[in-house]
């Protein structure tokens, strides 16, 4: 992924290999208001200052409770630590939590990103199968169960319950309720992370998992960087108390504190409550544009046998090819054409998702993705043709389209292949021992 991200820097790449969020509109009266909390009163003393407390500057404290209380979520201030991005939340989790060779329970596919924490704190990862409706319950079940029997208690489970970074799916209301009961049953933490839950283009808002258990068995994590800026780097943990004191003292062993500048960014932008929310709305809006483009685009540069997740929100979606080709080796092709997405490799541990990839729609415009999804589907067509050749078998077809290739579709002609989910299953042989 690191080497895949210097790649994508080039500027005549079109990556849609990324989870940036789109800074353009950022309202210039937030910046005036960033400016003169770093000029007037306590505000240049606070960024100023080298170190501030390892559990974050209250104000910031008060902004988290905001936004959690956005998607009904209530949090003491007591539960809180702030950390450098959602990243080293899940850093701080396994720091915390996690003993070599422990289980950790995780989505198949999962975040990218998650993996070399988990990894790096040498947890035996499993994965467990997704279908439109998120994680499946009944495998998590079969799981515990099986778990049980070999005397073996998972530390957590890592669950993106909403918009899920790689494949776009969120977990159905009924589902959560399970996993809930699930949670205090068989006294199984829960980790939620949740960096874009507040980004939703349709569909009626659900509740936190961390909401619905009250905190006691669910540990949620945040950031600011998809709802306000990534280069901030500041985002939370919301966990139990005595287990929030473990990772205050982790945190001050990695870094003393979170940026002090960062923070009094983040007080002097949440100052003015309709502004954020008005960037917010500004924010989804945009993504939502571009979401309807990729999906058209799919749906005309893709052959048919190729799948793809429709998010209601969130900046990804995921796509499954025909089984014959592997994602992998189809991005260094890609490279050439100048397009880049992320294989779906990297968001197993165990070798699964080889013909699957994620794709970024919040970071480009609707042109480049436009333009990016064609030259991916190119890609595609030439190596189903060389596959075919191959095989002996009859060519890749085009879906059912009269469009000229290269033109652009409109945004509201998607067929509704949009709607289909394919996640890789385990076969029993690739069970990790
Ligand atoms: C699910 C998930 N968790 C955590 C992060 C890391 O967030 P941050 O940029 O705040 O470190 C990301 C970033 O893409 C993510 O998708």
């Amino acid at each position: 992924m690191r080497d895949l991200m210097a790649i994508t820097e080039r500027p005549e790449v079109i990556s849609l290999a990324g989870g940036l969020p789109d800074v353009s509109g950022f309202p210039p009266q937030m910046l005036e208001r960033v400016a003169k909390a770093m000029t007037d009163g306590a505000g240049p003393r606070r960024a100023r200052r080298p170190y501030g407390p390892t559990e974050g500057m209250a104000k910031v404290h008060e902004a988290i409770q905001v936004v959690m209380a956005e998607e009904g979520t209530q949090v003491d201030l007591g539960e809180l630590l702030v950390t450098t991005g959602g990243q080293q939340a899940i850093d701080l989790v396994c720091k915390t939590l996690v003993d070599p060779g422990d289980v950790v329970l995780a989505e198949g596919p999962t975040y990218p990103g998650a993996i070399p924490s988990f990894t790096a704190y040498q947890a035996d990862v499993r994965q467990l199968e997704m279908d439109e409706h998120g994680l499946r319950i009944d495998l998590l079940e079969e799981t515990l169960d099986q778990l049980d029997e070999a005397g073996i208690r998972p530390k957590f489970l890592y669950t993106i319950p909403t918009f899920q970074n790689p494949a776009g799916v969120t977990m159905s209301l009924e589902r959560r309720k399970q996993l809930v009961k699930i949670a205090q049953e068989r006294e199984l933490l829960v980790v939620e992370d949740s960096p874009y839950s507040l980004l939703r283009y349709e569909g009626d808002p659900l509740p936190t998992l961390r909401s619905l258990d009250g905190g006691n068995y669910v540990i949620y994590l945040g950031t600011f960087s998809k709802i306000l800026a990534a280069g901030l780097r500041i985002g939370w943990i919301a966990a139990p108390r005595a287990i929030r004191q473990k990772m205050n003292i982790g945190k001050q062993g990695a870094d003393l504190c979170s940026p002090s500048t960062s923070q009094v960014v983040i007080e002097a932008c949440f100052q003015d409550l309709p502004l954020w929310r008005s960037y917010l709305e500004d924010v989804k809006g945009r993504y939502q544009g571009r979401r309807d483009v990729m999906l058209s685009s799919l749906a005309h540069a893709m052959p048919e046998g190729t799948s793809w997740t429709r998010p209601e929100g969130g900046l990804f979606l995921w796509v499954t090819l025909p089984e014959a080709l592997d994602t992998t080796d189809l991005l260094a092709r890609a490279l050439r054409s100048n397009v880049a997405f992320v294989p779906g490799r990297a968001a197993y541990t165990d070798g699964r998702g080889g013909h699957s990839m994620r794709v970024n729609f919040s970071g480009v415009n609707a042109d480049d993705i436009h333009e990016g999804v064609r030259r991916i589907g190119d890609v595609v067509f030439e190596q189903l043709e060389l596959y075919g050749d191959v095989m002996g078998e009859a060519p890749p077809k085009r879906r059912a389209t009269d469009r000229p290739t290269g033109a652009k579709p409109p945004v509201d002609d998607a067929p509704e292949q949009g709607a289909l989910v394919e996640f890789p299953r385990r076969r029993s042989a690739e069970r990790p021992a």
